[in-house]
């Protein structure tokens, strides 16, 4: 099992685990025809979207407010040569990421789930970012979200607060934890 760059070899289990409704944390699966936009120029969809450079135009957030984008580096979960999930590490924090986002979000296929791979997609991300000489990590996961939560704890998140955000009506807590590096 790996974390790697995005590449065009893992163009077929990628597209495969896209049509069975994966999905990053913040995001949700994607329609029949943005997947076949995807599919049509995949080089373009790596290039464009997961290995373009740092972009610091400020971005429009839940909250209503704009803040400088976070520069983000975007891993594959590889495992026996297919894409497995992917794990998106944000090496700054903007004081919006810094409220709820975080420095991490990640997503498994959904066929994959519950065996483990989160977790230990987690740790090998905690290795890349020991790498990138970050001293901590901060992960924040819905409290209904059991097993985000859960691969946190189990890659010794340590719990700051629960919260819940003013802009969201629904009263959903998000859990706050950090990760010593
Ligand atoms: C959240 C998510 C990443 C978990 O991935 P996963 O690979 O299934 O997680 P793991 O297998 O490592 O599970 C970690 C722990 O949580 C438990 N768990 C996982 N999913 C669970 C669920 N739906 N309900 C209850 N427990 C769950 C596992 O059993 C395991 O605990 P255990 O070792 O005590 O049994 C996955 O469900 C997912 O991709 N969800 C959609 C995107 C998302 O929510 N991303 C996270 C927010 S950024």
């Amino acid at each position: 099992m790996e974390l790697v760059k995005p590449d065009i070899k893992y163009k077929d289990s990628f597209i495969e685990a896209l049509r069975e409704g994966f999905y990053l944390g913040s995001q949700s699966p994607k329609s029949v025809e943005e997947i076949a936009e995807i599919e049509k120029d995949f080089e373009a969809f790596l290039r464009n979207k997961l290995l373009k450079p740092y972009d610091p135009t400020p971005r429009l957030r839940d909250d209503g407010k704009y803040y400088p984008n976070a520069p983000q580096i975007t891993y594959w979960l590889i495992d026996n040569g297919r894409f497995i999930g992917a794990f998106n590490l944000r090496t700054k924090l903007n004081d919006f990421l810094m409220y709820v986002g975080g420095n991490v979000g990640y997503g498994i296929t959904p066929k994959y789930r519950r065996m483990g791979y989160a977790t230990k997609g987690l740790a090998l991300l905690i290795s890349k970012a020991r790498e990138l000489e970050m001293d901590k990590l901060l992960l924040a996961a819905k409290e209904k979200n059991i097993g985000s939560w859960k691969a946190i704890e189990k890659n010794n998140g340590v719990l700051e607060n629960i919260i819940t955000l003013p802009w969201d009506n629904s009263g959903q807590k998000y859990k706050r934890y950090w990760i010593k590096l």
